[in-house]
C-alpha cells in the first residue's frame, strides 16, 4: 500500500489523541528503531484480561490477543505445527512500527499465542514476508540440530522514506533454530538492496526443485519481480511480469507462486496471487491472481488474461499460501480479512483485526479457462454442535431457519441449495432486535452473488464502510449452492463449491443469532443444513 497516505490517514486519524501524536513523531524522529522489550504487549493490555470473549471478538477466526494486526506472514508447516507470523504493532490499534507477531496451530483452528517473533532493528520495521524450513541447510544456518526455519521479510526504514531517496525498502532474513520460538537476524542483511524504487516488498520464496534454487516473488510498485538464489543470502534477478497485465488500480504487493495440479485433470500450472490497494471491484484492497506457467525464470500467463479475484467480498487481503505442508495437503491459504480503505477505523477495543478461515484452494479448468476455487478447511467439522437439516420442498416467500435450533450461539455454519428459479432473487438475512440486517445471496437476472452490509449496523466510522458488494459468477450455475461461516463480526460465503468466494466484515449493535430466507417468487429448497458451532476459544 502506498505508505506515505497511510501515514497520513495516521497522523489525520490522531487528531484528537494527543498521546499517539506524540508517539507518531518520536517514531518519525527516530525512524524505526524502537528498542525491543521482552514483553511489549502488556503495555497496551494486561495479558491476564484478554479473555476472548470481549465485544466483536471473533470466535471461529485467530485475531491477535492486543494490539494491531494486518497481513499474514511466514506461513510455514514444521514438526506438527502450523505458523502464523503476522504484521504486529503491539503498542496500539492503529498500524505503526511493524513486528512479526506469532501464533501456532496444530489443526489451523485452535490457535496458540505466541510471544514476538521479529523485531525491528537498524535496518528498519519489519514488513511483510515468508517462511520456509531450509532441509538441506543452504544458509549454513543449521547447527547439526535440524533444519532451520528462516524469515525472509521486508525492512522498512522511516528516516529514509522521510528523506525522499526511495531506497527504503529491502529485503532481509533471519533464522530460527528453535522451531520459530527465538529469531537470529541475518548479520549480512540487507540480501537485496534497493537502488531507488519506492515500493519494493513482501518476498515470498519457495524452493524450485527443477532448479535447485530458491525462488522470491516480490512485488515491485506495479509489477512482480522473480529472483533465484542457491542460498537465500545471494539472489540475481531472473524476470518480471505484469506491467500491462491484470488489474492497476493501486500499488501491487504481498504476492505468492505456487504451482497446483488441475483438478480430474493431468495437468499442472503455476498460480500467481497479487493483492492490489486500491483496485478490487467493490473498492479498497483485493487479491487477483493469474493461472500460467513458470519455467524457474519466468511467469507467463495463459491467453485470454481475464481479469481474476480470489475473493469477490470486500473484506480479504494480503493473503498468501503454508510453505512446507506435508504431501497432499496444499495449497492452504490465510488472508487479513479487512481493507485498507477502513481498517484503521473499524470499532475496535484493545486490538483490531482478525485473519480469514484457512482456506484450501483448488484449480479447475472450465468455461476454457483455469480458475482457483477457495473452501474452507475440512477440520473446521469439528467445531459443529448442533445440527439441523431442513426437508426439500417449496418455500413461498419467507423461510425461518434458526427456529428448529435450541442454542442460538451465533456463529454458524449453513449450507443451503436451491434450485435457480428463473429470475429474482434468493436472499438471506440476518438480524437482531434492534432493526439492523445483514443480507446475501444470489441474483438470477444478473448471474451474481450479493452481500448487502448497508444497514448492518455501526458504518459511521467511514463512507466507504456501508455497501452493497458483489461477486459475479463466470459460470451458469445449475443449482445455487451457499456454504457460509457466520462469526460474531463476519461472513463468509463459498458459492458453488468455492467458484465464488465472499468475505465481508460487519458490526451490528446486537449479535446477529437470526437469520431468515426471504424470496421474490416460490423457490424449491433442496438439500440444506444448519449447524451452530462451537468457538474456538
Ligand atoms: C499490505 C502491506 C504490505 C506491507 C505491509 C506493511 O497490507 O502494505 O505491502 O509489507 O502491509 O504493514
Amino acid at each position: 500500500m502506498d505508505i506515505h497516505s497511510l501515514i497520513c490517514s495516521l497522523t489525520c486519524h490522531h487528531k484528537r489523541s494527543v498521546p499517539f501524536v506524540l508517539l507518531c513523531l518520536t517514531f518519525v524522529l527516530t525512524g524505526c528503531r524502537d528498542q525491543p522489550s521482552t514483553d511489549v504487549s502488556s503495555q497496551l493490555v494486561d495479558k491476564q484480561s484478554v479473555t476472548y470473549k470481549e465485544k466483536y471478538r471473533p470466535q471461529l477466526h485467530f485475531s491477535p490477543p492486543s494490539g494491531w494486526m494486518n497481513d499474514p506472514n511466514g506461513l510455514v508447516y514444521f514438526e506438527g505445527e502450523y505458523h502464523l507470523f503476522y504484521q504486529y504493532y503491539p503498542n496500539d490499534i492503529q498500524w505503526d512500527t511493524m513486528h512479526w507477531g506469532h501464533a501456532v496451530s496444530q489443526d489451523l483452528v485452535h490457535w496458540e499465542n505466541l510471544p514476538i517473533a521479529i523485531y525491528p532493528d537498524d535496518l528498519g520495521c519489519i514488513f511483510s514476508g515468508s517462511a520456509v524450513i531450509d532441509w538441506n541447510n543452504t544458509t549454513g544456518f543449521g547447527d547439526g540440530s535440524g533444519p532451520p526455519m528462516v524469515a525472509i521479510f521486508t525492512q522498512h526504514h522511516f528516516d529514509k522514506e522521510k528523506a525522499g531517496t526511495n531506497d527504503h525498502q529491502t529485503q532481509s532474513i533471519a533464522y530460527s533454530l528453535d522451531k520459530g520460538r527465538t529469531w537470529e537476524m541475518y548479520d549480512g542483511n540487507p540480501v537485496i538492496g534497493n537502488d531507488g524504487i519506492r515500493d519494493f516488498r513482501d518476498p515470498k520464496v519457495r524452493w524450485h526443485e527443477p532448479s535447485s534454487k530458491w525462488i522470491m516473488t516480490l512485488a515491485v510498485g506495479d509489477h512482480i519481480r522473480f529472483y533465484a538464489s542457491p542460498d537465500l543470502k545471494d539472489w540475481a534477478f531472473l524476470s518480471s511480469f505484469g506491467e500491462n497485465v491484470g488489474n492497476h488500480g493501486g500499488v501491487w504487493e504481498c504476492p505468492d507462486l505456487f504451482p497446483m495440479s488441475v483438478e480430474h485433470q493431468e495437468e499442472e500450472k503455476w498460480v500467481l496471487l497479487v493483492s492490489i490497494n486500491p483496485g478490487q471491484p467493490n473498492g479498497g484492497s483485493g487479491t487477483q491472481y493469474f493461472v500460467g506457467t513458470f519455467d524457474g525464470k519466468t511467469f507467463v500467463p495463459d491467453e485470454p488474461i481475464q481479469e481474476k479475484w480470489l475473493d469477490g467480498g470486500k473484506d480479504n487481503y494480503a493473503g498468501v499460501t503454508w510453505s512446507d505442508l506435508p504431501q497432499g495437503q496444499g495449497p492452504i491459504y490465510i488472508g487479513w480479512m479487512s481493507n485498507w480503505q477502513y481498517a484503521q477505523r473499524v470499532p475496535a477495543s484493545t486490538w483490531r483485526s482478525p485473519m480469514t478461515l484457512p482456506r484450501k484452494l483448488e484449480l479447475l479448468r472450465e468455461e476454457g479457462d483455469y480458475w482457483l476455487t477457495s473452501q474452507p478447511i475440512s477440520k473446521m467439522n469439528q467445531l459443529r454442535q448442533e445440527a439441523v437439516t431442513f426437508s426439500r420442498g417449496d418455500l413461498q416467500t419467507e423461510y425461518d431457519l434458526i427456529k428448529s435450533i435450541n442454542e442460538k450461539t451465533g456463529l454458524y455454519e449453513v449450507h443451503l441449495e436451491f434450485q435457480k428459479p428463473p429470475s429474482g432473487r434468493i436472499a438471506v438475512e440476518l438480524y437482531n432486535g434492534v432493526g439492523e440486517t445483514f443480507s446475501f445471496g444470489y441474483d438470477v437476472d444478473q448471474n451474481e452473488y450479493f452481500m448487502d452490509r448497508l444497514s448492518a449496523g455501526d458504518g459511521s466510522f467511514s463512507d466507504e464502510f456501508n455497501g452493497f458488494h458483489v461477486a459475479p459468477c463466470y459460470y451458469e450455475p445449475e443449482t445455487i449452492q451457499m456454504q457460509l461461516y457466520i462469526d460474531k463480526t463476519s461472513i463468509e460465503m463459498f458459492a458453488d463449491e468455492g467458484r465464488t468466494v465472499m468475505t465481508d466484515i460487519f458490526f451490528p449493535s446486537e449479535e446477529y443469532t437470526d437469520f431468515v430466507i426471504r424470496i421474490d417468487q416460490p423457490v424449491h429448497m433442496l438439500r440444506s443444513r444448519l449447524y451452530s458451532l462451537n468457538p474456538v476459544w
